[in-house]
């Protein structure tokens, strides 16, 4: 039925009841606040005739709800629903998540959602929508829009000093549906094995196992990954973090960088380069893409979820020409692509500068955390110490040897704070001494939690040391 706001109200009715049915649809509607307060109902009149049933049997469902106080209505102003269903909700005890503690996020690779350059991207859409010609709001190029390819290719020269032009771009959700496709790619070309650091990003690989290819772990020391391995594993193609190793937090060493590009010439394989907070670095010793050294070699991807949002769901690929079309093939069987508009908002930020603006107050914002952090461990958790690179949005707490990263977890978890050991970042199965760490996102929480998120970090990691310690002094005395 239509209502008089012009609304549309599904109303079933029961052949043989239909008062009944349609008193329980009206109480239903309100009650779950598919009819908000305030929304004015049909004269009896006009709902009766368009559910085919008498005026009285309208008149009469009304007046019981009336009496029931769901609905009001005056004579000359028509019937509406009150505000006893608002009030009724807002009575309910809220649910067990809403009034349990916020949780704060401190985990790896996660940015301060709050962050997001709300004017900046509003401007952008508004900039994009009044700009798009007609051809622009069509199915857009597998590859991505032409402006928003042209805006990566000119920005990644730029600020990462990657090799690209604008139709050597590929436009995707961000990095994980980039990588999904790469490895389609390269299983379609009859790769069968792809090397990844032994640190890493655990969705990461299962999208590179989900897409048919065995992983092959390398790995990771103060120099970054172990590349020299590569020589022995007979690997397609390795994954990695070359800029700022995940979650490790340590820079590809020139020598390696010089050992990789070389091993994937002699092998014709590929290098997949995860440039995923490339340019969050806050020593002004920034190293430049990978990609530079082997454009032929190297599959370039990055994202904007750091320097825009997650949920703006964008990133780029750089692949060289030779498996370019192998990638778009992928895009094609996969049945979609990002939307167009989206893309042009994100082509209209970049060229009105709002991303390079983005990435300098993030910077400066993630800069000053990493040094409260530092800080705070020097003053409060003098037996631990602090690891990786002055960037991105993660470091490493490095433990007392025996301090149990799990118990850490935990306890942070029932204190609403979300925390990460770095055993859960690890390849499974892959052995070694690994002495214990949590990896820090000092990105996750928002300007007003980080304090908190201190304070409570600070608090679990002095309970597992004393833990540990009263353990030990136990066991030794048994
Ligand atoms: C190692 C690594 N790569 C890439 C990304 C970005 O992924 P996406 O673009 O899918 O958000 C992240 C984000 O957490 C990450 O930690």
């Amino acid at each position: 039925v239509t209502l008089d706001s012009g609304l549309d109200l599904h109303v079933e009715l029961s052949p043989t009841r239909p008062a009944r049915s349609l008193e329980s649809r009206l109480r239903n509607a309100i009650v779950d606040g598919r009819l908000p307060r305030g929304t004015r109902l049909p004269p009896a009149r006009s709902l009766a005739a368009d559910l085919a049933i008498s005026r009285n049997t309208v008149a009469a469902v009304y007046a019981q709800l009336n009496a029931e106080g769901w609905l009001q209505s005056r004579v000359g102003a028509g019937t509406w629903v009150s505000d006893l269903a608002a009030e009724h909700r807002q009575a309910q005890p809220p649910s067990t998540r809403a009034t349990s503690r916020q949780s704060i996020d401190l985990r790896g690779g996660i940015p301060d959602p709050s962050g997001f350059p709300r004017r900046d991207w509003l401007a952008a859409v508004r900039a994009a929508t009044l700009g798009a010609g007609t051809s622009e709001l069509g199915y857009p190029d597998p590859a991505g829009t032409a402006k928003l390819r042209a805006a990566v290719s000119s920005y990644v020269a730029r600020t990462r000093g990657v090799a690209a032009r604008p139709d050597s771009v590929v436009v995707g959700q961000g990095f994980g549906e980039l990588l999904a496709l790469v490895c389609r790619a390269l299983v379609a070309r009859g790769a069968r094995r792809v090397a990844v650091e032994e640190y890493g990003h655990s969705t990461h690989r299962r999208v590179v196992a989900a897409a048919g290819l065995k992983l092959v772990p390398i790995t990771v020391d103060d120099d970054g990954a172990d590349v020299e391995q590569l020589e022995s594993l007979s690997v397609d193609a390795v994954l990695l973090t070359p800029a700022h190793q995940f979650p490790l937090g340590t820079p590809l060493s020139a020598r390696r960088r010089r050992q990789l590009t070389s091993w994937a010439d002699r092998n014709v394989a590929w290098i997949l380069e995860d440039d995923y907070d490339g340019e969050f670095r806050y020593d002004r010793r920034a190293i430049g893409a990978l990609q530079a050294l082997a454009p032929d070699r190297v599959i370039y991807v990055g994202t904007a979820s750091k320097a825009v949002a997650p949920s703006a769901g964008l990133g780029w690929a750089v692949p060289p020409a030779a498996i370019l079309p192998d990638i778009l093939e992928q895009r094609e069987l996969a049945g979609g692509q990002p939307a167009a508009l989206h893309q042009l908002a994100l082509a209209a930020l970049i060229d009105a500068h709002g991303y390079d603006r983005s990435v300098r107050r993030l910077r400066s914002l993630y800069r000053s955390r990493r040094t409260r952090l530092e800080n705070c461990v020097a003053s409060q958790l003098p037996d631990c110490e602090l690891t990786g690179l002055s960037a991105g949005l993660q470091c490493i707490l490095r433990l007392p040897p025996d301090t149990n990263e799990k118990h850490i977890e935990r306890s942070a978890a029932e204190r609403g704070l979300r925390l990460e050991g770095l055993a859960a970042f690890r390849v499974p199965g892959v052995t070694g001494s690994a002495p214990p760490a949590v990896v820090i996102g000092y990105g996750g929480p928002t300007p007003g939690q980080f304090d908190t998120a201190l304070a409570i970090l600070v608090e679990c990691v002095r309970e597992a040391i004393v833990t540990q310690h009263q353990g030990g002094r136990i066991d030794g005395s048994v």
